[in-house]
């Protein structure tokens, strides 16, 4: 296969994929917010809204694209003419604009939801990626359920979207199915027998869900493969089970470069501030355990751990909390932590004890942490002994907890 280019091209779906789960929805100032946080991320290309599903999504997409210059902005558009026409009309001001046309390619969708035949498939594909052009020169093409259609249409129909004027092929797995090998072996494939797409410069497209918790892992085995961008949201959401979360993906390419290889225009520090802003505006925040941006993702409590921290934090981190924007590790105090991981707290917040004294509090915090889930700073200095309390030094960390 011919060379590519090495650089991944980030495209945000948050504002539309992700708003359309439940507690996801946004106003237009919120999504304005939302993509001025995006811009400051270093996404390539933000997929505004759908400006055919309602007056409040075409005004999100019209105001985006006068505030937000440096992104490509993009509107989402089935295959339909009027459809194209709203979304054209909604991208008017947009400085880079892109419409992304889609339409179901699976015989499944064909027979049950559009009623439709693999040939009225191709020519509608057709007709609507010429439309687009007569409108902009960037358009993307997604065969929805690209993952379950059969190999020889999927084949047919990208190759039909190319020769009408697809700038971009996007392959989704809509319902999270796939697996990483077969998801790279399909891009791979597709690289082969279409040459176009390599001689060309079309740029095929990763667009993964995670109903079996594979989004991530599928996005990167699309890029292994070929795929030179990567559509994913914030957080993860989306539809059902969420998206491939973009935050994952760019830590990923990043920590394990020497795998992949690309490079990217996100700026990593940004990943923890575009993830809070987004859980201020919907109405959850990602779960504690999720990776890069979750509460607990740079939060260590078992003793064990605790201690090798202290000792190299590369013993338990594979990147530090500051990469991605996160202030600093927190070393949580429970009942699995240790001497170590106690003294090191109180230290920072002013008092220095010693080896009897810190046997003595060990044991009195042991006792509390078996009946509190949260030891805050103020339960720590409350189970120091008075004499200690008294004796407290200017603090290495100014607020308590
Ligand atoms: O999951 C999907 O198939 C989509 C398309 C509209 C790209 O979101
Ligand atoms: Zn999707």
């Amino acid at each position: 296969m011919t060379n590519i280019s090495n650089h991944v091209a980030f495209f945000d779906t948050t504002l539309r994929d992700g708003e359309q789960s439940p507690g996801c929805s946004m106003t237009t100032q919120e999504k304005l917010t939302m993509a001025h946080a995006l811009e400051d991320l270093g996404v390539d290309i933000i997929e505004a809204g759908f400006a055919m599903a309602s007056e409040g999504d075409f005004a999100a997409i019209s105001t985006i694209t006068q505030a937000v210059r440096k992104p490509k902005i993009c509107s989402l558009a089935r295959a339909k003419n009027e459809d194209i026409e709203i979304a054209a009309r909604a991208l008017q001001f947009a400085q880079r604009p892109r419409i992304h046309v889609f339409l179901a390619s699976s015989d499944l969708h064909l027979e049950y939801k559009l009623k439709m035949s693999r040939q009225q498939a191709l020519d509608q594909a057709a007709e609507s990626v010429r439309l687009a052009r007569t409108f902009v020169d960037d358009v993307e093409f997604s065969p929805e359920d690209a993952t379950r259609s059969d190999r020889e249409f999927l084949i047919d129909i990208v190759r039909t979207a190319i020769e009408a004027g697809a700038t971009t092929i996007n392959m989704p797995d809509t319902v999270g199915y796939t697996t990483p090998e077969e998801y790279g072996q399909m891009f791979r494939e597709v690289r082969e027998r279409i040459p176009a797409v390599d001689a060309e410069g079309i740029i095929l497209s990763s667009h993964c869900h995670d109903d079996l918790g594979l989004a991530a892992a599928n996005s990167l085995a699309a890029i292994q493969a070929g795929a030179r961008q990567v559509e994913c949201t914030i957080n993860g959401i989306g539809e059902r089970a969420g998206n491939a979360a973009l935050e994952e993906i760019a830590a990923a390419l990043h920590v394990r470069s020497e795998r992949y290889g690309v490079t990217t225009n996100i700026k990593l520090d940004q990943l923890y501030p575009a993830s809070q802003v987004l859980g201020q505006i919907i109405t959850f925040r990602p779960s504690p355990n999720k990776a890069i941006v979750g509460a607990n993702a740079f939060a260590h409590e078992s003793g064990i751990h605790q201690h090798g921290m202290l000792a190299n934090p590369l013993c338990y981190e594979i990147m530090t909390p500051s990469l991605v924007g996160v202030s600093r590790t927190n070393l949580v105090l429970g009942k699995h932590s240790g001497r170590a991981a106690l003294r090191h707290r109180l230290e920072q917040l002013g008092y220095t004890l010693s080896r009897e004294e810190l046997q003595q509090t060990y044991y009195r915090f042991v006792a509390l942490a078996d009946r509190k889930k949260n030891i805050y700073d103020q339960d720590l200095i409350g189970i120091l002994p008075d004499p200690i309390r008294d004796r407290r030094s200017e603090p290495a960390v100014a607020e308590l907890d």
